[in-house]
């Protein structure tokens, strides 16, 4: 069967818009959305703007600073400052990645804990870690999150993660500990033959490398559930001449689709899921700021707002 998360995060958005009507309702308060770019990248221009879309649709606001890929990490830096003491923003979020001259670790170190709606400050990471509350990164909350809407038990399971980036493979593998799952993670210097046995015992798939069809849909274990957070463009042998080519998986979807029990389909799959959960996560940074009990998982309930006056953290 297809985990549809493009279904799952439609009705998930749908929530959040009748939430933030009751929200802004009750508060005066209209939730809002900071973005920041830096620099030309196609892709990531394209992430952005689907998600000021979504927020849109759902009754956010959002502020978008579109910088010159020449900006300098002071200019970012102040940006971050401005943004974190401005009442009127309860997310930010800082596109990645940044260009090479920028050192993307500080940036993110400066944003405020109550406004990383991405989850990826080094103490957000850390409370995850610790099972305190906090953001969790999108993609993994997402991944969770259509794992438990679909009724799929992870307890006592099998899951091998392959990759271990900080936005996805370590997230997730901590994500899918706390779920009392047994998690091996696999990456770029485990063997070809430890990643096939460790693929043909997983009762749990989660593929986040980046390469195209790396898993072959023959290692998949009968019944196993397979989440691929892979998006490659890749040429479409169907149609050679069209540049924009076609999307593929990390995962090898037609062979191991006749295995799996479930598996999430590229497009229509994780992406959509990550909008659906940095949305939930803007509501719940909006409704902390205005002083109202978070609501939601404990997974994505953020710590105490800083104290400190001028909200860096
Ligand atoms: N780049 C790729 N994925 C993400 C994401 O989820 N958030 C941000 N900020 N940048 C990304």
């Amino acid at each position: 069967m297809i985990l549809d998360g493009k279904a799952l995060s439609d009705r998930i958005k749908a929530e959040l818009t009748a939430q933030t009507t009751a929200f802004t309702a009750q508060t005066g308060v209209t939730p809002c959305l900071a973005t920041i770019l830096v620099g030309e990248d196609p892709a990531s221009a394209v992430y952005v703007r689907s998600k000021r879309r979504s927020c849109a649709k759902i009754g956010y606001e959002s502020r978008h600073h579109h910088l010159p890929a020449d900006t300098t990490q002071a200019d970012l830096l102040q940006l971050v400052h401005d943004l974190n003491a401005d009442d009127a923003v309860h997310g930010i979020l800082v596109q990645l990645p940044l260009p090479k001259s920028i050192d993307a670790d500080a940036i993110i170190d400066a944003i405020a804990l109550h406004k990383d709606v991405d989850g990826f400050h080094p103490r957000s990471v850390g409370h995850l870690a610790l099972k305190k509350p906090g953001f969790a990164p999108c993609t993994p909350a997402g991944i969770m999150r259509l794992l438990q809407e679909s009724g799929i038990e992870l307890s006592g399971k099998r899951a091998v993660v392959i990759g271990r980036s900080a936005i996805v493979g370590l997230p997730a593998v901590l994500m899918l500990t706390h779920a009392d799952a047994t998690v091996t993670v696999a990456h770029s210097r485990t063997t070809r033959a430890d990643l096939e046995d460790l693929v043909r015992k997983a009762d749990v798939v989660v593929a986040a490398v980046g390469r195209p069809e790396f898993v072959p849909g023959a290692w998949i274990k009968p019944g196993a559930v397979v989440i691929d957070v892979g998006i490659n463009r890749v040429p479409n042998p169907a149609d050679p001449d069209n540049p924009r080519g076609m999307l593929v998986g990390d995962v090898e979807f037609a062979a191991a689709a006749e295995r799996a029990s479930w598996i999430t389909p590229v497009p229509g799959g994780v992406g959509p899921m990550t909008i659906a959960m940095l949305m939930t996560n803007t509501l719940v940074a909006a409704r902390r700021a205005a002083g109202l009990v978070a609501f939601g998982r404990s997974g994505n309930q953020p710590p105490e707002p800083d104290r400190r006056s001028d909200g860096r953290s």
